[in-house]
Order: C-alpha cells, then structure tokens, then sequence
C-alpha cells in the first residue's frame, strides 16, 4: 500500500486573522505615571470604588483599574479626577487581553479580581477568566514575590479557580492572606446586604 503523503505545512497567507498584537505596545509604568512605584491592577474594576479607596489609601502605589464597560469605566475616570488621583488610570478593556499583550514581564506588583463574573452554567465555563491558561499570563505580567488576590462571593467558582491556580506552578497559596483590610467595592456592598457569604484567596508569585 502507497504511503500517505505528508501533511503539508499551515499556510500563513490562509489565515484571515490579523494579529492584534500589533495593535498596541505594551505599557511602560514608569512613563504613565510619571515615576517608578509599584502597579497594582484591579481587573473588572466595575464603577471603581474599591480602586478609588486603594488609590486614596496608599499614595506610593499606582493603580490601574480595568474594566470592559464604557458606562463604569467612565465613572472609575471621574472618580480619579474629582480625588486629584494621579496614581489612578483607568483603561476601557477586556482584562485577559490586557494582562497578555499590555503588561511587560514582571511589571506588576499585584493584581486583583473581586467578584469576577462566575458564570454559573456549566456549558458558560468557558468564559470564566480565572483558568491555568490566564494563570500562567498573570505569572509572566507579575514580578516575583508580587501577588493575585481573588474575592468572590460563589463558592462554586471559588473552588473551580482555585483548582484551576492549583496547576500553575509559578504560584504558590498566601495562607496569611485574609483580605481583612481591603476596602469595600458596590458589589461586596451588595452581597453583604443580600447576606452572602465571602470566598479569598492571594496568591504569590514565586
Ligand atoms: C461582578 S462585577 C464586580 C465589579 C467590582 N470588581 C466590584 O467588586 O464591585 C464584574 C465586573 O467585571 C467586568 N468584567 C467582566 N469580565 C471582564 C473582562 N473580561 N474584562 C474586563 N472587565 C470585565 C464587568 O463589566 C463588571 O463590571
């Protein structure tokens, strides 16, 4: 029997998708904010007021809040001006994205995710951001010793992420991270109301 030929190479020129990649270089810290501290970033920052209290709070950090949708992203800006926060930027995108392509290795101090979109559903899994896969990008973006804090309000996803983080080997648990001191946000003051209860966890960058 005649052996079946090779398969022959992908063709670049057939690939309809243009990189995005090449849309924007990523951020230097140090020119955005005009001097060299730590950068924390607060992904899906929703009207901001946890990134606006962080900022008021500790004037040495820098903060980024991202957060997809106009409507709040807007509100996040106008906090940062109406406080004179210089050490608050707000960026209108999508945070996967962000920390892959935006952020240069090693250039974030922290990161934080509260109460991300749990997706409940099953067949919607997919879109829950806290995988191995953005552990990993997260890893690269953060320097060592920096750290990723999640709070989440669904013990379901909390158990999902932390299974997920649990296969990235450049992160170990921080067990004296309880979260305590972290200022409120609208939607922790919305579970709180409603009587549910808080998932944390940080992680450190090894
Ligand atoms: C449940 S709210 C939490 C908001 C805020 N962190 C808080 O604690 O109140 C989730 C926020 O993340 C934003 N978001 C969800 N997925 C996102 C993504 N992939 N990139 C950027 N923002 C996202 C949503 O628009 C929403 O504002």
């Amino acid at each position: 029997m005649a052996k079946s030929a090779a398969k022959p190479a992908p063709d670049p020129s057939s690939d309809p998708w243009l990189p995005s990649t090449r849309l924007f270089p990523p951020y230097l810290w140090p020119e955005v904010f005009g001097r060299t501290a730590p950068v924390e970033v607060d992904l899906g920052a929703g009207d901001g007021i946890y990134a606006e209290a962080r900022a008021r709070r500790e004037p040495e950090r820098d903060f980024v809040a991202v957060e997809r949708l106009l409507g709040r992203a807007t509100k996040i800006a106008k906090k940062a001006v109406r406080g004179e926060l210089r050490n608050l930027k707000v960026l209108r995108l999508e945070s996967a994205y962000f920390i892959k392509n935006l952020c240069s290795p090693g250039s974030l101090d922290a990161v934080t995710l509260r109460y991300p979109d749990p997706w409940p559903k099953r067949r919607h899994h997919g879109n829950r951001i806290l995988t191995t896969a953005f552990g990993a990008d997260l890893a690269r973006a953060v320097r060592s010793g920096g750290q990723l804090k999640l709070t989440t309000d669904d013990n379901d996803y909390f158990q999902w992420a932390c299974a997920e983080m649990d296969h990235c080997s450049n992160w170990q648990v921080q067990m004296d991270w309880s979260g305590v001191d972290e200022p409120t946000s609208e939607f922790e003051e919305q579970f709180k109301q409603e009587g549910r209860s808080v998932h944390r966890r940080g992680w450190i960058r090894k």
